[in-house]
């Protein structure tokens, strides 16, 4: 088959790269090794910056988010048993973030390519990328069946452990990567969220993360050792150490109730540069990884979703290749903001069993300017909601 764009992914980034192509009459394929439901049984989290949202309301997909997403105005710390809020909507004068999961964002987005017959195609095999320089095509395989996808440009939004960023040349790559000494184990549970908003707490005995789905779906995470598994770990014993690191009224008030899902997820920090090379172009974690601290996953992914839409727009339509030659530089440019405040967060608030006292007196005074200083908190804030595409 010819196409002008095929997108290797089906999660949350080539899924609304092929809807908003799609709305503007740009013809895609996407191909997904899973079948729909598999994709939609991950649990990500989903706090959406305002950007990222308007992109899902430009896209279509935007209904369901703004009717049963809940508009958070706020965030909240926990330093040492002490709560401390941070407005978000008053330090960014007027902006906030949309808390949806992201497996309803993608259920979304799946329905919109539903409705309007997109050519979304599961369960392909044996993915390869050919002629990278020249004309370009994809082949896969189907039901034993072999396929060959002629297109312009290939777009690899195939997650981290996908075939595009493999089947750039090892020298025309470069990777950057920090890989954290500590685990986040996560609980979802059929519970009442134990605040409004969600509470990042630092504590000696190791971070803990309140967030939520819904108002009856919670998310708990307590920081773990990478040696720890979940079978070390009961319901009993997650919700015994979720409180012994939360403020004691917040404790108190903790719901708890049987685990749905119980995962342990590794920390890494990760960027694969350029995100172009050829007619490929890499999207969302097929190029770029945070630790989950500062929920900047989904919102990265996001990001790099908007330069390349607006740049195959400007190159269909307009025959202006300008973004489409400039898409690795600008997308890094806001990629690397997302790991740099990933990472800040990240060593703001987890204790880190290889410092040492100067490292744990460095990580108090970082909290300590943080929260005396409005404008430490505005740099925090405008991080959070999201900064200008
Ligand atoms: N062929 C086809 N599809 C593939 C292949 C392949 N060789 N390899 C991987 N895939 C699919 C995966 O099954 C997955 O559905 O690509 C999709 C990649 O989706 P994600 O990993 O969700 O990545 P992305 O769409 O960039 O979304 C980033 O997801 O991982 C979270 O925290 C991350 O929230 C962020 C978001
Ligand atoms: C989540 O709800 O899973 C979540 C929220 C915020 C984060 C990380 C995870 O920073």
């Amino acid at each position: 088959m010819r196409t002008q764009i095929c997108i290797i992914g089906g999660g949350p980034s080539g899924l609304l790269l092929s809807q908003l192509l799609d709305l503007q009459g740009i013809d895609n394929v996407l191909l997904e090794k899973h079948t729909r439901d598999y994709v939609l049984g991950r649990i990500r989290a989903g706090v959406l910056e305002h950007g990222f949202a308007a992109l899902m309301r430009e896209a279509q997909c935007g209904d369901r988010m703004d009717r049963e997403g809940e508009i958070h105005d706020g965030i909240e710390f926990a330093i040492d048993g002490v709560r401390k809020r941070v407005d978000l909507k008053a330090l960014t004068g007027g902006n906030s973030v949309i808390v949806y999961g992201q497996t309803e964002l993608t259920r979304d987005l799946y329905d919109a390519r539903e409705k309007s017959g997109g050519n979304v195609i599961h369960c392909v095999e044996d993915v390869q990328l050919h002629d990278l320089k020249g004309a370009s095509s994809v082949t896969y395989r189907k039901d034993g069946v072999a396929h060959t996808v002629e297109c312009d440009y290939i777009i690899g939004a195939d997650g981290f452990h996908g075939v595009s960023r493999k089947s750039i040349p090892a020298d025309k790559i470069k990777e950057y990567e920090r890989v954290y000494p500590f685990g986040w184990l996560g609980v979802l549970s059929e519970t009442k969220p134990v605040a409004n908003e969600l509470i990042y707490a630092r504590h000696d005995r190791g971070f803990a993360l309140c967030s939520m789905r819904s108002q009856v779906l919670s998310r708990y995470y307590i920081q773990v050792s990478l040696a720890d598994s979940v079978d070390d770990w009961s319901d009993d014993a997650f919700w015994t150490e979720l409180k012994l690191r939360l403020p004691h009224d917040v404790a108190n008030a903790l719901e708890t109730g049987p685990s749905i899902e119980k995962s342990i997820a590794p920390l890494r920090s990760f960027v694969a540069e350029p995100m172009r090379y050829g007619n490929l172009f890499l999207a969302g974690d097929a190029a770029h990884i945070v630790p989950p601290t500062g929920a900047r996953g989904l919102n990265s992914a996001a990001s790099d979703i908007y330069y390349l839409y607006h740049a195959l727009l400007d190159y269909y339509k307009k025959g202006d290749d300008t973004g489409i030659d400039k898409y690795s530089e600008r997308a890094l440019a806001r990629v690397w903001k997302g790991q740099r405040f990933s990472w800040w967060m990240t060593n703001l608030l987890h204790k880190f069993p290889d410092h040492i006292d100067y490292d744990n007196r460095l990580q108090d005074t970082e909290l300590e300017y943080l929260f005396s200083s409005e404008n430490a908190l505005k740099s925090l804030a405008e991080n959070y909601v999201g900064l200008p595409f």
